[in-house]
């Protein structure tokens, strides 16, 4: 069932779980997505990067894609679906297009202009029953040619980017997208906690807050965020290093080589395997299933 990214975030955060925010890249990831929701009963977040949008034919398109499997799978559980760092023209095609869940990601803009486009962002929005996720600070790293620093998010940064009325944070704490390199410093969770410690002074409900760069991140952490007020995390990479050993060890090793296995139907059924494996994997640690 299709519902607003809000709904079932807010709901994670006051029940101390989190919610997982996979990334789709295709039709077979968007359907591994929404079995394993509905396998591990699982309100979870479909994400689409401007990357994977273009890559997928357009707004619409993923729009119609995850509402229509929605609808064919059968599936109860609440799905949200979600522009991932999306641009401030990328945001409003999603609102458009029928997502229920955008992010405006203005984190390499001046903070005034981020608040400023938050804003705007946040009143097309809501008009329509959909979340908005804002970024202060930076994530390290590169997803999808979205590059940042790593800079560690200013409290009063936060502060003010909660009076925008955004329905999610995400916030520097040290976090990077793609692999973390050998020598990384973890997690800083003092930050973690004085940020939704001070946000959460501020509101009457506590904000929920958004982990990107949730590959690679050790399960204590995980855990020890989430207990800080950490309410969705976003999984991309793990997911297609998944795939790609999945593919990469079926290939190497299938000796079918006058048989049927050229079918992509049956090249690519290891690796959705493996990524529904590995996306399950973290929806134990997330504390998600069976909500
Ligand atoms: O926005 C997407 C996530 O932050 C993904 O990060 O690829 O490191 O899991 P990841
Ligand atoms: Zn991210």
């Amino acid at each position: 069932t299709i519902v607003s990214g809000k709904a079932i975030v807010q709901t994670a955060r006051q029940q101390g779980y989190a919610v997982g925010a996979f990334n789709t890249n295709n039709l077979e990831w968007t359907q591994a997505i929404l079995r394993v929701a509905q396998a591990k009963q699982a309100p979870t977040i479909i994400a689409a990067s401007m990357g994977a949008i273009k890559y997928m034919g357009g707004f619409e398109t993923v729009a119609h894609i995850v509402r229509d499997l929605d609808q064919s799978f059968g599936i109860t559980v609440p799905i949200a679906i979600h522009l991932d760092h999306g641009d401030y023209t990328a945001a409003k095609a999603a609102i458009k297009a029928g997502f229920t869940s955008v992010m405006f990601d203005g984190s390499h803009l001046p903070l005034a202009e981020n608040l400023e486009k938050t804003r705007e962002i946040v009143a097309l929005a809501h008009e329509q029953n959909i979340s908005v996720e804002a970024e202060v600070g930076s994530i390290g790293g590169e997803e999808d040619g979205i590059i940042g620093t790593g800079e560690i998010a200013p409290i009063d940064d936060a502060v003010a980017m909660i009076q925008t009325e955004i329905d999610f944070i995400a916030a520097g704490i040290g976090n990077i997208h793609g692999r973390y390199p050998k020598d990384w410093q973890g997690l800083n969770l003092a930050h973690l906690k004085d940020l939704t410690t001070t946000l959460d002074s501020m509101t009457h409900s506590q904000v929920p807050f958004v982990l990107h760069g949730g590959s690679g991140v050790p399960d204590d952490q995980i855990r020890a965020a989430i207990s800080m007020g950490v309410a969705k995390v976003n999984v991309n990479t793990e997911a297609q290093l998944a795939f790609h050993q999945a593919l990469r060890d079926f290939i190497l090793t299938d000796q079918d080589l006058i048989g049927k296995n050229y079918d992509p139907r049956k090249l690519l059924a290891p690796g959705v395997t493996a990524v529904e494996t590995s996306l399950a994997e973290r929806l134990a640690v997330f504390g998600a299933s069976s909500h």
